[in-house]
């Protein structure tokens, strides 16, 4: 279903596509962990354009092509043409006559969207201003393995800033039926028209999706919580005013004891303890959130091996 497809957001993934590549990675991390070769991308490669850092994108992308049998190759747009002003239109159109696919992180969403209309191989966002889907995916993968299967039965609660994480997150509930309330100030809130979307997607599957200016409120009952950066990439001259401007939105010990009992925490990583997270709720999760990290690795390899296949 996935053949030759893009996979930019969540939002034009079919529910069937998602669960396809979830439970494909399930796959994938059995084998892997039992060494049964899985070199289903066998001399394919994969280009990967980085516009901002990365850690985990970029070595658990490169890893799994590897794994798959291909190759990846780092493309820093420093060293690229494309750093120096060459249209992304003539990068696309030139790289699908070397690869067999690209995985792009950059600023505006616009970008991917401009390079996917031009290549004729799939394109994987990697994390744009707008969205994570790659992220998301993988924390819908690690939310099954420690909450089980049925979504619609879960509450998620995200609190912090209304980010690409966010809006990702919005798009991943509606999709799966799971009900999601987004905690954020008033002005950082998730993007409107993917709220706008996330609703309509939500009629169909009747995920709730609520905002909130009050953490609490967004906490209580909740089965998972999830937190991410006050200042993304892109953000760091603001750093100093959003630590003011977040500060009632901690995840820690007095907001944890709203949620449910069995809460678990998610963070797509980097953390900032003491802004967004305290040290004592992040380490009495490391568990689920390194396993998080891990997940990223064999959910990519599912949407590779599924969109990148002949
Ligand atoms: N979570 C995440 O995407 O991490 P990196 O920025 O290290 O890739
Ligand atoms: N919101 C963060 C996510 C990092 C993985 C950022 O864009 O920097």
């Amino acid at each position: 279903m996935l053949k030759g497809k893009d996979l930019i957001s969540i939002h034009d993934l079919s529910a069937d596509e998602v669960y396809e590549i979830l439970d494909f990675a399930a796959d994938l991390k059995v084998m892997q962990n039992m060494k049964i070769p899985h070199r289903y991308l066998e001399g394919k490669t994969l280009g990967m354009i980085f516009e901002k850092s990365s850690t985990r994108t970029r070595v658990s992308f490169e890893v799994g092509i590897f794994q798959l049998g291909g190759t990846g190759l780092f493309l820093s747009s420093k060293d690229l043409q494309l750093g120096r002003g060459e249209p992304i239109k003539d990068t696309a159109r030139v790289l699908s006559r070397y690869l067999d696919g690209i995985m792009i992180r950059t600023f505006g969403h616009d970008r991917i969207i401009e390079l996917a209309k031009y290549a004729d191989i799939p394109v994987i966002n990697g994390l744009s201003d707008l969205l994570h889907p790659c992220q998301v995916l993988t924390d819908l993968l690690t939310i099954r393995e420690h909450k089980g299967k049925n979504f619609r039965s879960m509450k998620m609660a995200y609190v912090g800033d209304g980010n690409n994480m966010t809006n990702s997150y919005l798009y991943g509930a509606a999709k799966v039926g799971m009900h999601l309330s987004v905690a954020t100030p008033a002005n950082y809130k998730p993007n409107a028209e993917v709220f706008k979307n996330a609703l309509a997607d939500a009629e169909e599957t009747r995920a709730e999706i609520t905002w909130t200016e009050n953490p609490i409120d967004a906490v209580k009952d909740a089965d998972i919580i999830a937190t991410d950066t006050w200042a993304s990439m892109g953000q760091e001259a603001e750093h100093d005013d959003r630590k003011k401007i977040f500060a009632q939105y901690q995840v820690n010990r007095e907001l944890l004891s709203h949620a449910s009992k069995n809460a678990i925490v998610l963070h797509c990583l980097p953390a900032y303890r003491g802004e967004e997270i305290t040290e004592e709720v992040f380490e009495n999760n490391a568990h689920v959130i390194f396993e998080e990290a891990e997940n990223r690795l064999h959910t990519q390899k599912a949407i590779m091996a599924l969109t990148m296949t002949d």
